[in-house]
């Protein structure tokens, strides 16, 4: 059964109502807030907690736990809530959506889950590229300064608390937590070792959590309609309402918001109006944005769309980011695309990742041009096995996933593509005359 429309958080998703304060009220953003921050730091984190709400970013992390992590007695350092607005992965753009269309909800978002956090200010980082998105977040920032919902005394509950947005310049990097912090201090910014982690010591040293966009605007709606409403929807470790973007080959690409545990079949008829030429015509879909490995059609026949059966499946659920590729699709150009974004945009710093990455790109390169040999499928995947697990950050993790999922489930079309590559190369009178 679809999502119902009572259930959804996210009302002005495709942005056909007024995004600014007196449209955000209509639709039930910042009512009863100061009512939700006085039930006290300790009640949100522990309905946080009770709510499974894992995060929206991509790892899937609880974020109860996250929250639980920061100190609860301050130690005279101010403590920071970080929202990542940085949204670079390929084919994930549902933040971009919230915050141009539904700006109030974060803001909202911001002051619950900072009071919960203890910290009394948080700073938005937004990709450089969200200009219009920027805009409309500083008008609804300066709305809600101008209402008293956020500011010395926050919705009038004694809390005080500030926003701040920050623009960043457009790298996919600034996305990795360290390297977002690192950014936001002015520095360059490249992906810091942890430990220490961000609770212990993240923006300029201070105690600070990191958190997804969606994350934090769906915090006020679990406390205004409850834990029970929240865990309604998916199943349990897997609880709530989601947003998925599908793009690639179906009839109707389109953001939307369904349970959490939805089947992967189902989401796409019933939202993207089906493959392109029909379900049989599938070949394989990317389930959570460019870098989790992707899963043959015999897997999207049943799959739910959840963090643990997406992981029991080998892949992920990512961002939610649906990558549909029917049978047209050349899989090994595809992957050599997407290993040449992660190639532009590996920091540089581990050795695995920065020359990894490149290798990686290089020999896929070389298969789809019909110069590599039959060993090099294997060699492709130990260098995927050398990346995965020995880099400071996950890109070197993000790098090497879509190459395994090419290999773990399309291992003998490849291997029959480069071994009849390869009698092509050793005929050579055929390849004279065709050059
Ligand atoms: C290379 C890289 C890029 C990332 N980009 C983003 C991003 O654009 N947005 C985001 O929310 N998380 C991104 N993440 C994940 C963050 O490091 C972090 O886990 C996340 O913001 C935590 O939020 P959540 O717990 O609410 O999911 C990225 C991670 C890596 C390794
Ligand atoms: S894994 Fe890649 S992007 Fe991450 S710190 Fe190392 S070199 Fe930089």
């Amino acid at each position: 059964m679809a999502l119902a429309d009572k259930d959804r958080i996210f009302t002005n998703l495709y942005g056909f109502h007024d995004w600014k304060l007196a449209g955000a009220r209509k639709r039930g953003v910042w009512s009863g807030t100061k009512k939700i921050v006085e039930l006290g730091r300790e009640t949100l984190l522990q309905r946080v907690k009770d709510a499974e709400l894992r995060g929206r970013g991509g790892a899937g992390f609880p974020a109860g736990m996250k929250w639980g992590f920061m100190p609860r007695e301050g130690d005279g350092r101010p403590q920071y809530l970080v929202v990542n607005a940085d949204e670079s992965e390929p084919g994930t753009c549902k933040d971009r959506e919230i915050m141009r269309n539904d700006p109030h909800r974060l803001l909202e978002g911001c002051l619950v889950s900072g009071f919960a956090m203890g910290a009394n200010a948080a700073y938005i980082y937004i990709r450089g590229e969200f200009w219009l998105e920027a805009e409309h977040l500083q008008h609804a920032i300066d709305e809600a300064y101008e209402a008293g919902l956020i500011g010395p005394d926050a919705c009038k509950s004694g809390w005080p608390f500030d926003i701040y947005l920050h623009r960043g310049a457009g790298a996919y990097i600034c996305g990795e937590e360290t390297a977002l912090l690192e950014s936001l201090e002015g520095k360059k910014g490249m992906p810091r070792m942890k430990p220490p982690f961000p609770a212990q010591a993240g923006l300029w040293g201070c105690p600070t959590t990191v958190n997804n966009v969606e994350t934090i605007a769906v915090v006020p709606e679990i406390m205004r309609r409850g834990v029970d409403w929240w865990r309604g929807h998916g199943r349990p470790k897997n609880t709530g309402t989601k947003l998925f973007c599908i793009s690639g080959n179906v009839n109707n690409p389109c953001n939307v918001e369904e349970s959490l545990s939805i089947p992967l079949k189902e989401l796409i008829e019933r939202h993207a109006g089906g493959v392109r030429g029909g379900w049989d015509n599938l070949q394989a879909v990317i389930p959570g944005g460019s870098s989790v490995p992707m899963i043959p059609k015999s897997v999207c026949d049943d799959v739910l769309m959840d963090f643990d059966s997406l992981s029991e499946a080998r892949s992920g659920l990512g961002t939610a980011a649906v990558i549909v590729m029917d049978k047209s699709v050349d899989l090994l150009a595809a992957i050599k695309r997407i290993a040449l974004f992660y190639k532009h945009e590996s920091c540089g710093q581990c050795t695995p990742c920065r020359e990894g990455t490149g290798w990686m790109y290089r020999v896929l390169g070389r298969m789809l041009d019909g110069e590599a040999g039959v060993s090099e499928i294997q060699h492709l995947w130990d260098v995927t096995k050398e990346v995965e697990g020995h880099t400071i950050c996950a890109l070197g993790d993000a790098a090497a996933w879509p190459v395994q999922g090419l290999l773990r489930h399309f291992h003998p079309e490849l291997e029959r593509r480069v071994v009849s590559a390869s009698r092509e190369r050793s005929r050579p009178g055929i390849r004279a005359a065709a050059e």
